[in-house]
């Protein structure tokens, strides 16, 4: 169940908006404003850069990486390759919004996005693996996941969608399942969009007054505002468990989702072995803004 109905029923959505207001200025698009009448800046919060990247700036990046997105996209499919890109991080981060744009020019024949449901009965029953399995890519491949196995690490833990003994289980098997898969010759790429507690915030309450983002706002993402720390304390243990050299993370500040965005398809980009590659055009990575694990953790 999602949806303004449910969100506004409850006292946590209606104070997420308390002490701001709608910039009315800007009607396409709502821009929260603080009691001073100032755009709020959460995203500044421990982030490397004073200002966003200009919206002329990143179409214009933008559209470079997924000219060259779509040579990768060729060369996976004249040699058969198959490629996973598990995407992660607290709710709001920018996953859905990131997958989003790394299909945009793609041809869907070939590239999949998945973001399962909350598992049905009969799922509930399987091998916990299973219905991501199903989804694996074959060749000439690309899928997207949209949070995957690692709600097993995340979410269901923290909100008691399953047993401690199930996260236990979970951490151990995980890393023996990428192993595998990875053996078999997948390549798997493991995104961690980070974002901010403040920004988290504004996100929800920004769902709360956007039409177009109302269905975004679930109970779990209200529920997250009071588990902040619960959720950092899973995601610790899921590094600790599952950052393997077979199958590592990659960190990714979010605040500033469109610098994010660049930096998820250039590290794909940077990743898989295609033809014709134009080295210019990928560039290299922003180290202020993606890392591994260890390094960017808090
Ligand atoms: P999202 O952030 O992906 O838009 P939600 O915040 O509603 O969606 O839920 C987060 C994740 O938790 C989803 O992958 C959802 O399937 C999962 N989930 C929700 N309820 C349950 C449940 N009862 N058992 C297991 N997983 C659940
Ligand atoms: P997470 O989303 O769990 O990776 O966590 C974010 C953690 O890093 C929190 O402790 C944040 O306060 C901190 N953090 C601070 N600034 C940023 C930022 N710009 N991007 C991501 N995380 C940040
Ligand atoms: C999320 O990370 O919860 C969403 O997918 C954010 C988005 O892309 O809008």
């Amino acid at each position: 169940m999602r949806g303004a109905g449910v969100a506004s029923e409850d006292k946590d959505a209606e104070g997420l908006l308390e002490g701001l207001s709608v910039d009315e200025a800007r009607p396409e698009r709502p821009v929260l404003l603080d009691a001073q009448g100032e755009p709020l800046r959460t995203w500044r919060e421990n982030y490397p850069y004073d200002e966003k990247l200009r919206r002329k700036e990143y179409e214009r990046r933008k559209r470079i990486l997924q000219i060259e997105l779509l040579k990768l996209q060729k060369s996976v499919r004249d040699q058969g390759q198959r490629i996973v890109v598990v995407c992660e991080g607290r709710d709001a981060a920018g996953k859905g919004g990131t997958i989003k744009r790394f299909t945009e020019r793609l041809n869907p024949r070939g590239a999949r996005i998945v973001a399962l449901d909350k598992p049905t009965e009969r799922e509930a029953g399987q091998w916990y693996f299973q219905r991501y399995v199903a989804e694996l890519p074959s060749a000439g491949e690309i899928v997207f996941f949209d949070r995957s196995w690692y709600n097993r690490a995340g979410v269901e833990p923290v909100m008691g969608f399953c047993t401690p003994r199930q996260h236990e289980e979970f951490l151990q098997q995980a890393p023996l399942f990428e192993k595998m898969i990875t053996d078999d010759g997948i390549v798997l790429v493991k995104f961690w969009f980070s974002v901010s507690r403040a920004e988290q915030r504004t996100r929800f309450a920004i769902r709360q007054v956007d039409p177009v983002r109302q269905w975004k706002l679930s109970p779990t993402d209200l529920a997250s505002l009071d588990l902040w720390d619960a959720y950092t304390h899973a995601k610790v243990e899921m590094f600790r468990a599952t950052d393997t050299v077979h199958a590592p993370w990659s960190v990714i500040k979010f605040n500033d989702k469109r610098r994010g965005r660049l930096e998820a398809m250039r590290h794909l980009l940077l990743r898989v072995d295609y033809e014709s590659m134009d080295k210019d055009a990928v560039g290299e990575a922003d180290p202020l803004i993606i890392g591994p694990a260890d390094t960017l953790l808090e």
